[in-house]
């Protein structure tokens, strides 16, 4: 099985990344092929609406993101790791997200879709919070997260939210630590 684990916070080995990388060790413990993929290091432009998606299928802009469409259609398991901000997804993620229009428009406006849509793909969203969070605080990253998984074929399986990290931070949790390496595991069983 081959997993595509994308962390979209701009921080290395902060809350975020340290959980994403904990499930990824859940991952790699039951043998799964792992491709990570940081954002922050990526050169991926702002979809700029030009809908020439909706007449190719593809995206006409040839940068970082041309390399994520396969990725995402080989991918088993796809993992997103986002910290909360404004109450929705990071910029960096949305930026992504906002660049798979082109599986949206080939699927929907082509019916020629660019990713297998037959693949049984499994999906875990993994975001933090600064703050202490209501039941529903995660809703803004959640509904943006739900489409992203629907436009590349992945169920929504898994979700890790965590808030408080502002107090207390996800290295100092081991609960937390021991939960995304659990989902991570659970995800490839
Ligand atoms: C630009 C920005 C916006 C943020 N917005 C929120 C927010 O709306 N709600 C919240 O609880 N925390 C918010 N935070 C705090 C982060 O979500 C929190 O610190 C997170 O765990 C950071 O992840 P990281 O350590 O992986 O970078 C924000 C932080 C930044 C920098």
């Amino acid at each position: 099985m081959k997993a595509l684990a994308i962390l979209g916070s701009p921080r290395k080995n902060k809350n975020t990344d340290i959980l994403l990388n904990k499930a990824i060790e859940g991952l790699i413990e039951n043998e799964v092929q792992v491709e990570k993929i940081e954002l922050r290091n990526e050169k991926i432009d702002h979809c700029i609406g030009c809908d020439a998606c909706a007449k190719t299928g593809i995206c006409f802009i040839k940068d970082d993101m041309s390399k994520l469409y396969s990725k995402f259609d080989e991918a088993d398991i796809v993992i997103i790791a986002t910290p909360l901000y404004f109450n929705s997804v990071s910029s960096i993620t949305k930026t992504m997200i906002d660049r798979c229009q082109a599986f949206w428009a080939s699927k929907y406006v082509l019916n020629k879709s660019s990713i297998d849509r037959n693949k049984r793909r499994r999906g875990l969203f993994i975001c933090t919070a600064g703050s202490e969070l209501k039941r529903d605080g995660f809703i803004g990253a959640e509904v943006v997260i739900d489409l992203f998984f629907r436009a590349i074929n992945t169920q929504n399986s898994e979700r890790l939210l965590v808030d408080q990290t502002d107090k207390i931070m996800v290295k100092d949790r081991q609960d937390i630590l021991n939960e995304a390496y659990e989902i991570g595991k659970k995800l490839s069983d």
